[in-house]
């Protein structure tokens, strides 16, 4: 980059800035405050993220998207499909090499709007090669043009509503806790959460973005359920490889490979490595702490937090938000 390259980019982030500060606002999982653009919220730095790469990403056919909510399961879905595409590069039982080992699955596969498009930076993305692995939290709707027009496939990994809310809700006390601001009480984040004000919310529009868009484009979208990988990890590891275009052999099928895949993305297998006791990934809103996203990782954990009144309350959101649609948890 030269100088006046890094000149432009600057002003370019200072525009965008500029911009979202006069959106409306409300109070946020953090200190930063969401900011609304189109009906949506996102704090400011991943606001002109998103507006960043809308302008400057140029998305490859043979790219693959994983595109999640905060708090879905995110975290495990990068190291499933890192691991799957990157096999013959870096075999899964070789712990002494495998990049798992250094880095957390969020380093490997980089989110746009939180590691990409940040600090002033235009990066060149095309020495890397191909398949490139990006990640995002944006919702359909404001994915780059480049994205739905370069007919790469997209990765959409949901989580049942209340235990999407409740990893959240720990997250964001977390954080509040290390910025020494009051906690979260889990009745206001509840009202929050129901009326739509949530990171990339609201929760459930962006839900049926990705949804509408799978029967769309069945075969460019790929829509996951965190509790049906729960339960069935190997089929889904086979639906992932199959769906961007990598599919297991017939003899790695009879191999050991998938539940090799399986295992190291495994939730204590993650959890347990040094680099995710101890280390930290930087983010845009800061630097986070590995272990932070690794908490319980079960399927139903909402029924220890939520009293039935916030379960139900958030049920009847979640019910008349996608009647009509054929999705259900
Ligand atoms: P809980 O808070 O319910 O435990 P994200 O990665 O999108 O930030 O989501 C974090 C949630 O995914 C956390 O949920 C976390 O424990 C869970 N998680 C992280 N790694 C996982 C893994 N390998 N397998 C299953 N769940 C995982």
């Amino acid at each position: 980059e030269t100088e006046e390259g890094e000149e432009d980019h600057r002003k370019i982030y200072r525009y965008f800035t500029d911009l979202v500060s006069t959106f409306p606002c409300e109070p946020g999982v953090s200190s930063l405050l969401l900011y609304r653009y189109n009906g949506w919220y996102a704090s400011l730095p991943s606001m002109v993220g998103i507006m960043a790469a809308g302008r400057h990403f140029k998305a490859r056919p043979s790219d693959v998207l994983l595109a999640t909510l905060p708090k879905s399961g995110t975290t495990w879905l990068k190291s499933l499909l890192f691991a799957t595409v990157h096999r013959k590069l870096y075999a899964v039982d070789d712990d002494s090499r495998h990049p798992f080992t250094f880095h957390n699955p969020h380093e490997c596969v980089p989110f746009l709007e939180y590691q990409v498009y940040v600090d002033n930076r235009i990066p060149n993305l095309d020495a890397i090669p191909s398949p490139r692995l990006f990640a995002t939290h944006m919702p359909f709707q404001l994915l780059p043009k480049s994205v739905t027009d370069s007919g790469c496939r997209i990765v959409y990994l949901s989580r049942e509503p209340k235990d999407n809310f409740t990893s959240l809700w720990h997250f964001s006390n977390n954080l509040r806790e290390k910025e020494k601001i009051e906690p979260w009480s889990l009745g206001e984040a509840v009202d929050y959460f129901c009326n739509g004000v949530s990171p990339f919310g609201p929760y459930w529009d962006h839900l049926l973005g990705y949804w509408t868009a799978q029967s769309e484009q069945p075969e460019k979208v790929l829509f996951l359920k965190y509790e049906e990988m729960r339960k069935d990890p190997l089929g889904n590891v086979k639906k992932l490889a199959e769906f961007v275009g990598n599919p297991f052999t017939p003899e790695e099928e009879e191999g050991s490979i998938i539940d090799g895949i399986v295992k190291l993305c495994g939730f204590e297998s993650l959890r347990d490595l040094e680099v995710n006791k101890s280390g930290k990934t930087e983010l845009v809103f800061g630097s986070v702490e590995n272990k932070l996203f690794f908490r319980r990782g079960v399927a139903g954990d909402w029924v220890n937090h939520l009293t039935p009144e916030m379960a139900r309350r958030i049920d009847q959101t979640t019910e008349s938000k996608l009647r009509g649609h054929r999705l259900t948890f």
